[in-house]
């Protein structure tokens, strides 16, 4: 039977007309002189339908078979289905394969467990909600390649061997067979081949690519992940970042059908961690963060001593949501940042009132009620710490908290918006040395260039996130192309100059080459496809993803592998 249609594309057009279908039996009802059939292909869902049961095979979920049937129009049209105006009478069925009973059901709502889905994955992937996910990732990759190829960019693959290099996270290695004791990389980012690129005058470049971090796995995170990624000659930062504007707004038009408002607002790093606690803010809702030190000038709280930095969120009408049970979650999710929990104050008949009330003489409390303009039945919560960060760190995951427990978030809005002027570095804690803030090829602001030597600190740099829902979608910067600069930003992380030779002398030598200025960005395929399919679960927009502990649950990958293969690589293992 040659297949002339597939399922989900069948209409009340197509009333009348002969069809031979194939697909997989999703449902089958027999009510004795009638039968129906739901039949699903990788398009959708047709019913079938006889009343004459006897004359066809009896079938099963899950079996697959060609039919052969003439389309009508259904009496009562379902309409949760698109094909829901039709159905096909049956003439003739083919079972094609028989299938053993699924250990869960393949329809959008199971109630199976994760694990058990992974374990059999090539049956969760049947369930068209699944489907749905990777078509629209793939869309995105399509509408990736032709509006960047318009722009004159040009597909490179760059290497999945590489050279480790210690900056960012762990690397996973693969030892050389050719060479023992030495071991590739696979690449956390082709950012250095990009950039060479850069410097071969390619000017224009975009690879959708594998990328690899040994890193701890988070709901938005995965040991192996995609970057549609890019790098461009001879463009300001205003140019590359409206350049992506343009591809953000067609990926929202044709997958969401949302049009997004151009340009994107840009909100400053600093801001964003003043306001929000965060580099990669939610901006579907309020709650933002108030800085208290100066309302807790003169108080005499233990708790405040070597702690100046003191922050806090008004809860608007707090005292009435917020119980003690929901003070007590707030601990816990308090202490995962090294906080004990936090303060509370609430305004009680014009008054505030609460435990830490008595540490406020009554100007002190006036004034904090005035300058937060808190109203009756508000309430502060409130922390303090002696870094900076910390505070932030700690009250964005607050307000975060809040947000949902108090159901404040807009699930259905998308919020973009550029994070830019990141400081260069991050100083590591009681060490006279910093880490990079995005990474060390990434150019600081022209007008900051001579801080470098006396404040690295204050440094801010051409960098730039793309941030929506609360996702860091994407992230990028332009780059150094000057070989002493870079040679100088290795220098502030810790290397030495023989250190910085060995590592990197091979990539900045060909700075002294004639580089171009450019700069670029790479956009996360999963979390891009996490935010327009609806899912929080980035293992939901992988066909064949990793656990939370890097394991597949299907293959069980990572395996032991055999003696022989150890010895030709010349490794022997240790006993743990
Ligand atoms: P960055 O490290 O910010 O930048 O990565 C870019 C984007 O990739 C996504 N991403 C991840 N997605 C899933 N799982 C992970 N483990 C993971 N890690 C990162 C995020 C992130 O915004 N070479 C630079 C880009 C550049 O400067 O051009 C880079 O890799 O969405």
């Amino acid at each position: 039977m040659e297949r002339t249609f597939f399922n989900g594309n069948i209409r009340k057009e197509h009333a009348g007309q002969e069809v031979s279908l194939a697909g997989w039996v999703a449902n089958r009802r027999n009510l004795g002189s009638l039968l129906f059939i739901d039949l699903r292909d990788s398009t959708g869902i047709i019913q079938l339908t006889t009343d004459h049961p006897d004359d066809f095979p009896d079938v099963r979920n899950e079996y697959v078979v060609a039919i052969k049937g003439v389309v009508r129009l259904k009496e009562v049209p379902n309409p949760s289905l698109p094909t829901g105006e039709v159905e096909v009478v049956l003439k003739e069925m083919e079972v094609l394969n028989k299938a053993k009973n699924p250990p869960f059901i393949i329809a959008d709502k199971t109630d199976a467990l994760e694990d058990t889905r992974l374990a059999q994955r090539y049956l969760d992937l049947r369930r068209p909600c699944m489907l749905n996910k990777l078509k629209a990732r793939a869309k995105i990759c399509k509408i990736f390649r032709d509006y960047f190829d318009d722009k004159g960019f040009l597909e490179v693959e760059t290497p999945i061997l590489n050279l480790s290099s210690p900056e960012g996270a762990r690397d996973y290695l693969v030892p050389s067979r050719l060479k023992h004791g030495s071991f590739y990389a696979l690449p956390q980012s082709p950012q250095l081949w990009k950039q060479l690129l850069m410097v071969s005058g390619f000017e224009r470049y975009y690879q959708v690519a594998k990328c690899f971090r040994d890193e701890d796995l988070r709901a938005d995170r995965q040991p192996e992940f995609t970057q549609l990624d890019l790098e461009m000659s001879f463009m300001s930062q205003d140019e590359v970042l409206s350049l992506m504007e343009g591809f953000l707004y067609r990926i929202f038009k044709e997958i969401a059908g949302v049009e997004i408002a151009l340009p994107l607002r840009r909100m400053k790093f600093w801001d964003a961690m003043d306001n929000y606690g965060s580099d990669k803010p939610d901006t579907r809702f309020g709650l933002l963060l108030n800085d208290l030190s100066s309302y807790m000038e003169g108080v005499g709280f233990a708790g405040f001593e070597g702690n100046p930095f003191i922050k806090g969120i008004v809860v608007p009408g707090g005292a009435a949501h917020i119980s003690r049970k929901v003070i007590d979650e707030i601990t816990l999710e308090m202490r995962k940042y090294g906080l004990k929990g936090v303060l509370s104050l609430k305004v009680e008949n014009g008054a505030l009132a609460g435990s830490f009330a008595k540490f406020l003489n009554e100007e002190q409390g006036k004034k904090l009620i005035e300058g937060l303009s808190m109203n009756e039945g508000d309430m502060l919560l409130f922390a303090s710490s002696s870094s900076r960060r910390h505070i932030d760190n700690a009250l964005g995951a607050l307000r975060l908290f809040l947000g949902r427990k108090l159901d404040l978030i807009d699930e259905k809005r998308f919020d973009l918006l550029w994070v830019i002027d990141f400081p260069m570095f991050d100083k590591v804690e009681g060490e006279d040395r910093y880490t990079a803030e995005h990474h060390p090829f990434t150019r600081p602001r022209d007008e900051d260039l001579p801080l470098l030597d006396s404040d690295p600190e204050a440094v801010l740099a051409y960098a730039y996130d793309i941030v929506i829902n609360g996702y860091e979608a994407g992230g990028g910067t332009l780059r150094i192309y000057d070989h002493d600069v870079q040679w100088k930003i290795f220098n502030l992380l810790g290397l030495s100059d023989e250190e910085v030779g060995r590592k990197f002398g091979w990539f900045i030598d060909a700075f002294s080459y004639g580089a171009p200025p450019h700069g670029g960005l790479a956009f996360g395929l999963e979390r891009l496809t996490m935010i327009l399919t609806g899912t929080d679960n980035i293992r939901d927009v992988i066909a064949f993803p990793k656990n939370l502990s890097a394991v597949d649950p299907l293959s069980k990958a990572p395996q032991s592998v055999d003696k022989d293969q150890l010895d030709v690589l010349g490794i022997a293992l240790t006993e743990e």
